[in-house]
């Protein structure tokens, strides 16, 4: 028994050529007339609900240069253009593919762009951006995959992570249990930023520790397993993110933390057709399957906002 280095690189950088197959809550929200826009309170788009939330915690028109890593299809960096025309932005992205399509989004406006795996990026580099966005996309960076009757893995990359889990445990006492998978690239990830000391920072991914249990929709509800949990997805696997390891080290390091589920970002309407679609056990529709998924999705996300600002705007 013992641990693999899952790795998606090689898929995002020469095999990726849609995100059709893995529907991010940011693309569901994107086209004005999604029927994922009329089950929340709020006609909009992913980027505007998080832009108006994350004002709450971060001075957002205050900021200047602002990072977005894996920016996907660009949708939520063109919205928060659209409502603070005064940042700076740059969208770095491992996959050439959809770095070229942030460029068409984002036609016209003031961005850098930058093709690169984040994990290469050099801490001193990060130190210049004042906020720093990665959405969806901590569970493609690479984990440590447990799996009973696998030898011993020598290649450099699975003994370099190894390495670094014992630092993890050593700096930060993080306790991982012998079979559990690790998120090693999110842990590297976070670590970096809080070394880089970014002022501002907002993460969102599937997590391994949210639940859902509302009480009048049993079919929603599911339970949280505590450990990253395997997705398979097309040319690659993800995992889903331990946060409360991330929040050590971000606490580690001074930053206020706020942890929740996408449902605080995107409160849901509970209109007639979204209960409808939420009593079936099984979809009687297309449109109740996309809902059904969707509201599924806004409680098993998790964000994580960091921020070295400590007092909280209004
Ligand atoms: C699931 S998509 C999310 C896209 C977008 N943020 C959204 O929410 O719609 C993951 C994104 O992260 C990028 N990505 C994956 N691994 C990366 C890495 N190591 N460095 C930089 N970008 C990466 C992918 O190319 C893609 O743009």
């Amino acid at each position: 028994m013992g641990y693999f280095l899952n790795t998606t690189d090689d898929y995002h950088i020469h095999t990726l050529r849609s995100l059709g197959w893995e529907l991010t809550v940011c693309n569901a929200l994107y086209p004005e007339n999604s029927p994922c826009r009329r089950a929340l309170k709020s006609n909009a788009s992913f980027g505007e609900h998080l832009f108006n939330f994350l004002g709450r915690f971060i001075p957002l028109t205050d900021l200047k240069n602002i990072l977005e890593v894996g920016g996907g299809l660009g949708y939520l960096m063109q919205d928060f253009l659209t409502l603070a025309p005064d940042l700076r932005a740059t969208m770095l992205d491992i996959s050439p593919f959809l770095l070229q399509k942030q460029k068409e989004t984002l036609t016209g406006l003031a961005v850098n762009f930058r093709e690169m795996d984040f994990l290469k990026m050099a801490i001193s580099e990060l130190r210049s951006f004042d906020f720093v966005i990665l959405n969806e996309n901590l569970g493609d960076f690479p984990t440590l995959a447990f799996q009973q009757n696998i030898p011993e893995q020598n290649d450099p990359e699975t003994v370099r992570s190894l390495n670094r889990v014992a630092d993890f445990e050593k700096e930060y006492s993080l306790q991982f249990t012998p079979d559990e998978n690790i998120n090693i690239g999110a842990l590297e990830a976070v670590e970096k930023l809080c070394m880089a000391a970014v002022p501002h920072i907002y993460l969102s991914e599937h997590s391994c520790e949210t639940s859902g249990n509302h009480p009048s929709f049993p079919h929603l509800h599911f339970t949280a397993p505590g450990t990253p949990e395997k997705i398979a997805l097309q040319g690659h696997t993800e995992f889903t993110i331990k946060f409360s390891y991330l929040q050590i080290i971000a606490r580690a390091f001074n930053y206020e933390v706020f942890r929740g589920q996408y449902i605080d970002i995107l409160p849901i309407d509970l209109n007639d057709k979204v209960q409808t679609a939420l009593r079936s056990s099984a979809p009687l529709s297309d449109q109740q399957e996309i809902l059904q998924h969707f509201i599924y999705d806004l409680y098993k996300y998790e964000y994580m906002i960091m921020t070295q600002d400590m007092k909280k705007k209004g």
